[in-house]
């Protein structure tokens, strides 16, 4: 099989084959504006080996990738660290191509795996810390349950001192450049913090452990390839573990996210006034509309925030639909460490502040102030409410701080 898509060396013994995804925006809800990619990599030594494979529709991509290398039919033994159909799409149609002889997965791997694809071929497990020698190649898997599904593992590669994370350490970006040092510094951690909002937030006491146990195997590691966007390295390997330790434990800052809608524009006069006295009390403030900003920017903001404010109008005894699309989303992610509080203008039962409320309090946070609920259009007294009630957690926030 050949095609026009052409591997990329990455160490000694390896190859990138992955398929880049420029168009995809929509990730499972997460919205990856600027596209994605489906890493997955080939070992050849005197037994070759494919480390995950890629969405179903880039499988030829992969193939074509591949050939420029190897015939894909002198694949020896296939790894499928994880099932998600972003990696195991085509992992069918390729076992059943290539006829390896063994695929290796997690235990759990193989079960998963059976769930989701119809193969009748017998998967191997392995175990948490064990290598395995595949003539010259020596490999060692460690699971990682929950990073970012329960069957997922990751594989170190003794002899190019690689380390494949699967989707850990991932960001959703499209892009020639195999390497992180070879992309904007800022558009790159911006896309891993994002990634790491939208997908591994709720893991992150997992993320910690795995950090200590990294730390702990001492393992000498020059590239960490993740299963999305560039490969870390150099420099850049110590860059990301930090941020990593960062994110996890989501230390708040004086940075309060204001997130609103509105229904003729008197919520959106009351998110103003409380934006207004959170920046007069010293904190960095966002405002952020529920119909305007898409959810994974905003618990993107929320990574690193101290404060979260939610305000919407009640239309028919609920909420908005769009806040409560935002905050269904929000508090599956569980962001922690948070103090807040609810607002907004109501016509006749006003419930919605109450509902938000509930929702914050569920995932955990700190309401540190009654509903602000002001009937119809505020007026300059309610406004000031408003505005008293965003300096107030400033100052909370601050003195939190100190
Ligand atoms: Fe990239 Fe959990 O899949």
């Amino acid at each position: 099989m050949n095609g026009i898509f052409e591997a990329i060396k990455i160490s000694e013994h390896i190859y990138w084959v992955g398929a880049i995804d420029w168009a995809i925006r929509d990730f499972h809800g997460y919205g990856t504006s600027r596209g994605t990619t489906y890493n997955a990599f080939l070992i050849t030594g005197e037994k070759n080996i494919l480390v995950d494979t890629v969405k179903a529709p880039f499988k030829d991509e992969l193939l074509s990738r591949i050939s420029s290398v190897i015939d894909p039919e002198k694949i020896d033994f296939i790894i499928s660290q994880h099932a998600e159909m972003d990696h195991s799409g085509c992992l069918t149609d390729v076992i059943n191509l290539v006829k390896p002889e063994k695929v290796f997965t997690s235990k759990m791997g193989t079960k998963v795996l059976k769930e989701h694809f119809n193969f009748d071929f017998e998967l191997t497990a392995v175990s948490n810390g064990e290598t395995l020698e595949f003539g010259d190649i020596k490999l060692t898997f460690y699971e990682t349950r929950l990073l970012h599904w329960p069957e997922s593992m990751i594989t170190y590669v003794h002899n190019d001192k690689v380390l494949f994370s699967q989707d850990g350490f991932g960001l959703h970006l499209a892009t020639y450049e195999r390497f992180a040092d070879e992309v904007n510094e800022s558009i790159l951690f911006y896309e891993s913090a994002k990634y790491y909002a939208n997908i591994l937030l709720p893991y992150s006491k997992l993320i910690l452990k795995l950090l200590d146990t990294l730390g702990k195997l001492n393992l000498d590691i020059d590239i960490i390839a993740t299963d999305h966007g560039p490969l870390w390295r150099g420099e850049f390997i110590e860059k990301i573990l930090k941020y990593y330790e960062k994110w996890a434990k989501q230390e708040p800052t004086n940075k309060a996210v204001v997130l609103y809608d509105t229904m003729w524009g008197s919520t959106e006069l009351m998110a103003r006034a409380i934006g207004e006295g959170l920046a007069a009390g010293g904190a960095k403030v966002k405002l952020m509309h529920s119909r305007k900003d898409h959810r994974s920017d905003i618990i993107t903001e929320l990574l690193d925030a101290g404060a979260f404010i939610v305000g919407g109008p009640t239309i028919n005894n609920m909420m908005f639909p769009a806040i409560q699309d935002a905050m269904s989303y929000i508090k599956g992610l569980k962001p922690q460490n948070l103090i807040g509080f609810t607002f907004g203008s109501y016509g006749w039962s006003g419930e919605s502040s109450k509902q938000l409320r509930a929702i914050l309090e569920d995932f955990g946070v700190k309401i540190v102030l009654d509903e602000v609920k002001i009937k119809n259009v505020p007026k300059l007294e309610g406004l000031q409410q408003c505005y008293n009630a965003g300096k107030t957690v400033a100052e909370l926030l601050l003195k939190s701080k100190n």
